[in-house]
């Protein structure tokens, strides 16, 4: 039986859920991939509460760096967040030869075609399934369920901690800061929440499925990006009373001048599908010329809605482990064309 052998780096909320996950899982796990998902060793500033969530059944450390050099681990997963010691720590395993997972949607939106072109010429996978909408497999829709399609347009509520408060603003009439607090508590929040109202999170994960969609590099910084932070909740009290809910939308779209990337709140017939996608929850609609459009729905945040895509991809490296290192690169679609982001 085929071992694939995991170095966690970060054991917090999605950590912890990737590791619960994991060992709830292995027999079904190890009967689809024919092989069997090990963790050897995890990385968090706090070893107590490492070895709590391992319950001392795993090696635990201080130092990522550790993780990542260590000759055992085949895959990183870096769930630590942010740009600088994660982007570190990601190139370090891809010069090592180790595959990456990561959730981390900052990282791969600003540094993403440095990563994308380390990882082709080493031959590595770079997966990110949970860097955007959590637990809905959109990254894998686009890559492969769609493959037969030229995408037009990509639009979709992507941040679970805006689409909560917006929520909750409505339907318990409840001020932003007091429901921003909650959000926090339950876990969805960035450790920065600025990234979350101000709609740069969102952002971050546009920019991310722009690219698969279209073909194209990373480019976060062409992204027009508008957050939630001046709404209130007579705004969206005025909406309803229209027939209109308030969302905070992603949107992506092929133009024969360029792909528009923008995120901004969206007035949005109730009636619409989009439009009742509420609390935490997120929904990406994607339209294809041959298959028309497409919803995916699903828990866009959370402990273990982020670890079902994080575990989702150390399957599909499992199940690409004996491919040549071109077929790896061809799968992922590293080869990316330049497309031009339209300035708004
Ligand atoms: N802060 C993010 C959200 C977490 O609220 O959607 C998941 O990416």
């Amino acid at each position: 039986m085929k071992e694939l052998r995991v170095g966690l780096l970060g054991i917090g909320t999605v950590g912890g859920g990737t590791y619960t996950v994991i060992s709830r899982n292995q027999a079904d796990i190890a009967r689809r991939i024919g092989g069997k998902i090990s963790i050897v060793q995890v990385a968090d500033r706090n070893l107590e509460l490492a070895r709590q969530v391992t319950g001392g059944q795993v090696a635990v450390t201080d130092d990522a760096f550790a993780v990542v050099n260590n000759p055992d681990v085949d895959v990183v997963v870096e769930l630590i967040g942010g740009y600088t010691v994660a982007k570190e720590l990601v190139l370090k395993a891809i010069a090592n030869g180790k595959h990456v997972v990561t959730a981390n949607k900052a990282l791969l939106a600003v540094h993403g075609n440095e990563i994308f072109k380390a990882a082709a010429d080493k031959g590595v996978i770079v997966a990110f399934e949970a860097a955007v909408a959590g637990g809905i497999p959109i990254i894998k829709a686009l890559r492969e369920g769609l493959s037969a399609n030229r995408i037009e347009w990509v639009a979709g509520i992507i941040n679970g901690t805006t689409n909560f408060i917006l929520t909750e603003m409505r339907d318990k009439g409840l001020a932003f800061a007091d429901v921003l607090r909650e959000a926090q508590r339950l876990g969805y929040a960035e450790a920065d929440p600025t990234f979350d109202v101000e709609g740069i999170d969102a952002a971050h994960k546009l920019t991310i499925m722009a690219s698969i969609a279209f073909g194209m590099p990373v480019q976060f910084e062409q992204a027009y990006t508008e957050g939630i932070t001046s709404l209130t909740t007579k705004d969206i009290q005025y909406a309803e009373e229209l027939g209109y809910r308030i969302k905070l939308l992603g949107i992506s779209k092929k133009t024969e001048a360029g792909v528009e990337l923008r995120v901004h709140p969206t007035l949005i017939p109730e009636k619409r599908l989009i439009a009742n996608v509420d609390g935490a929850m997120n929904a990406v609609v994607v339209k294809g010329d041959a298959v028309g459009p497409t919803l995916y729905y699903g828990a866009g945040a959370g402990a273990e809605p982020t670890a079902s895509a994080v575990v989702a991809d150390l399957v599909d490296i499992a199940r690409l482990q004996g491919t040549t290192a071109e077929q790896r690169v061809a799968y992922l679609g590293y080869q990316l064309d330049q497309q031009q982001v339209l300035p708004i």
